[in-house]
């Protein structure tokens, strides 16, 4: 294999130009060419390729976002666009790809690669954690630490005003975000679509805070859950208990951005490097993670149909230290 496309498709993660960097470099160690594609499935469609050397890939490791942009394409959801993306893939001579993205990412490079049998390994970068066959995907650690330095300072104002927060935090339909970030704060109570939300309950709980004389308290709603975001559960919640004065905040968009972190740009650069000697030891259709510290590969139809499991010791403990 002597030429190769990286791309990253879906919503950004922090890391994901760590990752595109690792790739670059493992791939000229290698001897193999690097085209990125601009703007993901879209860019494909549309031939916008650009090479990457060594050197277009200097001083990214510590940037957000990703140099090669995303896009969401509907063309490519077609067999005709597919068909387009697979004939500019052609004329650049590309006999591998990396994808750096998500769920939705894998779901378009598996069907290329059944369609037109082009290998291709991805990498999970996506905020959301909610990848089979990885401990961690790109991004999420960085997300988890905005969600925790943004949360304590808005713990300094609830404490000033005795008052009771409800802070929404992204994840799709997983709770990974608001799980950890949550322990991490000592909220008072974490939501999340894995399990039920039971509005009495939350109101028990802080009905006996409120009889202890905590004057404040945090409750960190993944955007995912059951029963409505942050406003639509405030809203349930005041209308039955009305001791604190109640404030909500919807963290949204600051989540995907900032410099990754140690832990992400460590990630990152496993995961391109080990892609890139998947694709050049003739593996194809899987994503590339790490499990139990480990480099693993999982075929894309697991990685996209199964959903990790919430960690259940730490809801427990969230539970239990937030009493
Ligand atoms: O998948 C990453 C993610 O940030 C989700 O957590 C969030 O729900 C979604 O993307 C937002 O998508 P967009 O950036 O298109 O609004």
């Amino acid at each position: 294999m002597k030429k190769i496309a990286v791309f990253t498709s879906g919503g950004d993660s922090p890391g994901m130009n760590a990752c595109i960097r690792a790739v670059v470099r493992t791939a000229a160690f290698n001897q193999v060419e690097v085209m990125g594609i601009v703007r993901g499935f879209d860019g494909m469609i549309k031939g916008d390729f650009t090479p990457l050397i060594s050197s277009s890939v200097s001083n990214i490791i510590q940037r957000g976002g990703t140099i090669l942009k995303s896009a969401r394409s509907e063309e490519f959801r077609t067999v005709e666009g597919r068909k387009k993306a697979a004939a500019q893939l052609k004329a650049n001579g590309i006999e591998g790809i990396v994808a750096i993205g998500g769920d939705g990412t894998f779901t378009g490079a598996k069907i290329l690669f059944e369609e037109h049998g082009i290998p291709t390994i991805g990498a999970p970068g996506t905020i959301d954690n909610d990848l089979f066959g990885t401990d961690y995907t790109i991004g999420y650690d960085t997300a988890v630490n905005t969600v925790v330095e943004a949360v304590d300072k808005i713990r300094d104002t609830a404490d000033a005003h005795d008052r009771l927060f409800f802070v929404e935090v992204m994840g799709r339909d997983a709770g990974f975000i608001a799980l950890r970030s949550g322990v991490g704060v000592g909220a008072e109570a974490i939501l999340v679509p894995e399990t039920e939300t039971y509005i009495d309950q939350l109101i028990d709980k802080l009905q006996k805070g409120w009889e202890r004389q905590k004057s404040s308290s945090i409750i960190i709603v993944a955007e995912g859950d059951e029963l409505g975001g942050a406003n639509e559960i405030a809203e349930k919640v005041k209308a039955k208990f009305k001791q604190y004065e109640t404030k909500v905040t919807i963290l949204g968009h600051v989540q995907r951005g900032g410099s990754p972190s140690a832990a992400d740009r460590v990630l990152a650069s496993r995961l391109g490097f080990a892609a890139v000697n998947a694709l050049l030891e003739g593996r194809k259709n899987e994503m590339v993670g790490v499990i139990n510290n480990k480099i693993a590969f999982t075929s894309f139809e697991k990685a996209i149909k199964h959903h990790s499991k919430l960690n259940s010791e730490l809801l427990q403990l969230a539970e239990i230290l937030s009493l």
